[in-house]
C-alpha cells in the first residue's frame, strides 16, 4: 500500500479513537425549572435508566456493582429497588434495637480523643453491615475500617479515570474476608447507603457540637426513644427532623446528579446550588439554622423551594421518607454521647478546623479533625 494511504488510514483511525474516547462535555444545571424538567425527563436520546447509567459506568469499573444506579434493565431496577425499600422499613422495635446497636459500637468511656473521620466511616459502615446483612458476623474493626478507606479512595480515583488495579484487587480481598459466602456483590447496597450517610453524619455532628445545648438535648431524647413522634418534636423550635433537613440542605452528600442527554453530552444537576439559593432561602442561606424549617409546612413545599437531597422526578431515593433522616439523627445523637460538649476540636491541617459559617462540603474535608477532652 502507498505510504500516503497508510498515513491517511492511521490518521483517520486516531481521529476515530480520539472521538470515541473523548470525555463527554458536562453542562451544569443550576436553575430549578431546568433541574426539575431534566430529572423528570432526562433525554429523548436515551431511556431514563440509560441516561443515568452512562455517567455511572465509572462505578461499575471501580466497584463492579450492578444496581439501580448502573442498570439499564427495567426489571433489574424494579427488583433492586424492591429489595432496598424492603430493607429500609423498620418497625418501632427495630428502631429501638438500632439505637442500642449504635450505642454499643461507640468507643469506651475512657476515650479522651476521637479522630472523627476514621471513626465515623468505620462506625457508619458497621451499622449498615449489621442492618442490611443479618448474617453479617462482626469482623475485625480494622478490616471494616480498611473497606471504608478503600471505598473512599476508589470513589475519588474513579472521578478522574479508572482506579488502580492494586486498589481494586485489595477491595476484592477485603470483600471476600467480610462476605465469604455472599453471591451478589454486597457493594450494590452498601455503596449508596454508606457513601451518603457518613458524610452528612459528619457535618451534622460538627454543627451540633458547636451549636446550642438544646440541639444536643433534643437529639438525646430521640436516642432514648427513637420514635417518629420524638423525631418530630421540638425544643425551643428545633426538632431532630429540622436538624437533619437543614444538614441535608446545606451539606447534601449527593451534590450533583448526572444524566447523559446525548452522545458525549451530560448534564450535572447541581442540587447543592439549588439548595443555596438566597432568593429562596434568604440572606442567611449559608448559615446552619434549623429553625428556618418551622416555616416550611411539608416536604412537598421544601421540594418546591428546591430542597431535593434525595433526588426528584424519575428516581427518588427509597431512604428519603423516614429511614435516612431518622438514622442520621440517631447516629449523631449516639456520637454526641461520647464526645462531651467541652471537647475541643484540633487538627493537623489548619483548614480541617471548623471555622465560623458554612462547613466545607468537599469529600476530603476534615480528614485530620480530632476532638479532645
Ligand atoms: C443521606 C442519605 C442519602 C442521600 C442524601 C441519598 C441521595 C440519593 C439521591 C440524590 C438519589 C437519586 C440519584 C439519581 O437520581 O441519580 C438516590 C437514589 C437512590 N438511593 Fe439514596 N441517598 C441516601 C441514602 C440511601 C440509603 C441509606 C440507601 C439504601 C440502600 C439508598 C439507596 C438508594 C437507591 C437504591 C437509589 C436509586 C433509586 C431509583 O433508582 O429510583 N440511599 N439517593
Amino acid at each position: 500500500m502507498h505510504p500516503l494511504v497508510v498515513l491517511a488510514v492511521l490518521i483517520l483511525t486516531l481521529l476515530y479513537l480520539h472521538r470515541r474516547h473523548r470525555k463527554p462535555t458536562t453542562t451544569l444545571i443550576c436553575t430549578l425549572d431546568e433541574a426539575r424538567s431534566l430529572l423528570a425527563n432526562p433525554s429523548t436520546a436515551f431511556t431514563p435508566l440509560q441516561s443515568r447509567a452512562l455517567p455511572n459506568q465509572r462505578l461499575v469499573t471501580a466497584f463492579g456493582i450492578n444496581n439501580s444506579f448502573t442498570t439499564t434493565s427495567l426489571q433489574h431496577h424494579k427488583s433492586f429497588l424492591h429489595t432496598a425499600s424492603h430493607l429500609l422499613k423498620l418497625s418501632p422495635s427495630q428502631w429501638a434495637s438500632m439505637a442500642q446497636l449504635a450505642q454499643s459500637l461507640l468507643p469506651s468511656k475512657h476515650t479522651r480523643t476521637l479522630h472523627l473521620i476514621p471513626f465515623l466511616r468505620t462506625y457508619v459502615l458497621t451499622i449498615i453491615l449489621h442492618l442490611f446483612f443479618p448474617a453479617y458476623m462482626p469482623a475485625d474493626e480494622a478490616v471494616v475500617g480498611r473497606l471504608a478507606q478503600l471505598i473512599h479512595a476508589l470513589w475519588v480515583q474513579s472521578k478522574t479515570g479508572a482506579p488502580s488495579l492494586a486498589s481494586r484487587q485489595e477491595l476484592s480481598e477485603v470483600m471476600r474476608t467480610l462476605f465469604p459466602d455472599v453471591a451478589e456483590n454486597p457493594l450494590n447496597l452498601l455503596l449508596p447507603a454508606y457513601e451518603t450517610l457518613w458524610r452528612v453524619v459528619l457535618r451534622l455532628f460538627i454543627e451540633v457540637h458547636r451549636g446550642p445545648a438544646e440541639w444536643r438535648e433534643v437529639l438525646n431524647l430521640y436516642l432514648q426513644r427513637p420514635s417518629t413522634e420524638r423525631f418530630r418534636s421540638s425544643r425551643d423550635g428545633v426538632s431532630p427532623m429540622f436538624l437533619v433537613r437543614e444538614a441535608l440542605r446545606l451539606y447534601p452528600p449527593t451534590k450533583r446528579v448526572y444524566r447523559a442527554v446525548g452522545e458525549k453530552a451530560w448534564v450535572a444537576i447541581d442540587l447543592e446550588a439549588l439548595q443555596m439559593d438566597s432568593k429562596v432561602w434568604g440572606e442567611d442561606v449559608a448559615i446552619f439554622r434549623p429553625e428556618r424549617w418551622r416555616f416550611v409546612a411539608s416536604e412537598r413545599q421544601a421540594g418546591e423551594m428546591g430542597w431535593m437531597p434525595f433526588g426528584e422526578g424519575c428516581f427518588v431515593c427509597p431512604a428519603k421518607g423516614m429511614f435516612a433522616p431518622r438514622l442520621i439523627a440517631l447516629l449523631v445523637a449516639a456520637v454526641g454521647r461520647v464526645v462531651p460538649a467541652e471537647a475541643m476540636p484540633t487538627a493537623e491541617r489548619k483548614e480541617d478546623l471548623p471555622e465560623k459559617g458554612r462547613l466545607d462540603n468537599e469529600r476530603d474535608g476534615y480528614v485530620t479533625l480530632k476532638y479532645c477532652w
